[in-house]
């Protein structure tokens, strides 16, 4: 007969999912109540003003989809986008190419802005391709690419879709709650987001928000947005402004629970308080790396502070370290995608993982399995930098 299943106590510090909060976890177990109660529809309205402050914006339509990430990406854009339509698309890790999926499933045109895995998108490029396409009608990129730990400037694109006539779609995945995101102030259009790395929730849910222009042209469209289930027309009847709470679909309503939670949890901390959290536990991070002889793979001027991407040593058995880490010490980091696939490791200090305990946990583990290998590193000197730059 098959038995429970009871999963190890791991620690996550790879690209996620991250370690959920303990609060989290609790919230997520409460009774379950029916999804029209009233007592549930006010904890959806609770959830739309927490997730307007996390997402630092106004807007009206700011809701989270029943559905992971992906799912987020693929609302802003079967609802933004119309065939025929010609979207700029920048690419600079994995993430573009899945915009450019959507883009082309949705019968527009993608056009490529590429970058080097690592890099930030370049706005100058950008511009050149407005100009070269002045038919373009929106905008996409990822601002905190999760696959090389790169940040982007939203404020300096969205800028320019904006000059261009154009709606800017951005993927905040990676940066809610790690890094600061400012919808309103930077003029970002369609945006999407992820529970399982930065608000220290469980996978499984996409926070979106829409601004006035966005919401206009989804009520302006000429043809049917070809997914039924994620029609911000049909999905604002459930969630949206004044909407009658008509069924739509079972939210999920317990995984809810766990969002209101963690949207409560980073509200109590302060999104300049989160954000400077994990700023100083990515640099405490950053110096045992350093001071045990292993090297960044991003600039330090586009670093993600939440996504650290480590270059592996000559020598060193990528598989063997992270399975090693994982099997001995109970710790999940994440291996390169792509392009660095098999020269980066991504350790994430995302949303409640992103802990002093689990920097200092996360080089005493490296350094000996790196040891272990007959790495060319240094050993004793990763936890007094690390210390040092914590206290400094
Ligand atoms: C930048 C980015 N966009 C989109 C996604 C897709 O999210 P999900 O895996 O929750 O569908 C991820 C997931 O890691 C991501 O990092």
């Amino acid at each position: 007969m098959t038995s429970s299943f009871f999963p190890p106590q791991r620690t996550l510090m790879g690209p996620g999912p991250s370690d959920v909060s303990p609060r989290v976890l609790g919230a997520l177990s409460r009774p379950t109540i029916g999804h029209l109660d009233p007592l549930f529809v006010q904890l959806m309205d609770e959830i739309k003003g927490l997730l307007q402050y996390a997402f630092q914006t106004s807007n009206e339509l700011t809701i989270p989809v029943s559905a992971p990430g992906s799912a987020g990406m693929e609302a802003c854009f079967v609802n933004l986008v119309s065939p025929g339509d010609t979207v700029i698309v920048c690419q600079n890790g994995v993430f573009g190419g899945r915009m450019k999926e959507n883009v082309e499933r949705c019968g527009a045109t993608a056009i490529m802005v590429e970058d080097d895995w690592g890099q930030p998108v370049s706005v100058d490029k950008v511009e050149a391709t407005f100009a070269a396409h002045p038919e373009a009608s929106t905008l996409a990129f990822v601002h905190a690419e999760t696959s090389t730990g790169a940040r982007s400037d939203v404020a300096a694109l969205c800028a320019l879709a904006k000059a261009n006539n154009a709606l800017s779609i951005v993927d905040t995945v990676t940066s809610l709650g790690g890094i600061e995101l400012k919808v309103d102030e930077w003029g970002a259009d369609a945006v999407y987001s992820g529970t399982q790395k930065c608000l220290s929730c469980i996978p499984g849910i996409s926070p979106v928000t829409f601004s006035p222009a966005a919401v206009e042209r989804i009520q302006n469209r000429e043809h049917k947005v070809q997914s039924w289930f994620l029609d911000m027309q049909l999905v604002m009847g459930y969630w949206g402004p004044n909407a009658k709470r008509a069924y739509h679909h079972t939210a999920p309503v317990n995984d809810l629970y766990a969002l209101h939670e963690s949207l409560v949890m980073l509200q109590e901390e302060g999104l300049e308080n989160a954000h400077a959290r994990h700023l100083r536990n990515h640099k405490a991070l950053v110096a045992g790396l350093e001071a045990m002889g292993l090297s960044m793979a991003v600039a330090e001027e586009h670093r993600l502070p939440q996504l650290n991407a480590v270059n592996i040593p000559d020598g060193v058995n990528d598989a063997e370290v992270r399975s090693a880490l994982l099997q001995d010490f109970n710790l999940e980091i994440g291996a390169g995608l792509g392009a660095l696939a098999g020269k980066t490791w991504r350790i994430g200090l995302m949303g409640h993982a992103s802990s002093e305990r689990n920097v200092l946990a996360c080089l005493t583990a490296l350094e000996a399995v790196l040891g272990r290998q007959g790495a060319a590193t240094t050993t004793g000197a990763a936890l007094p930098a690390a210390k040092a730059q914590l206290k400094g």
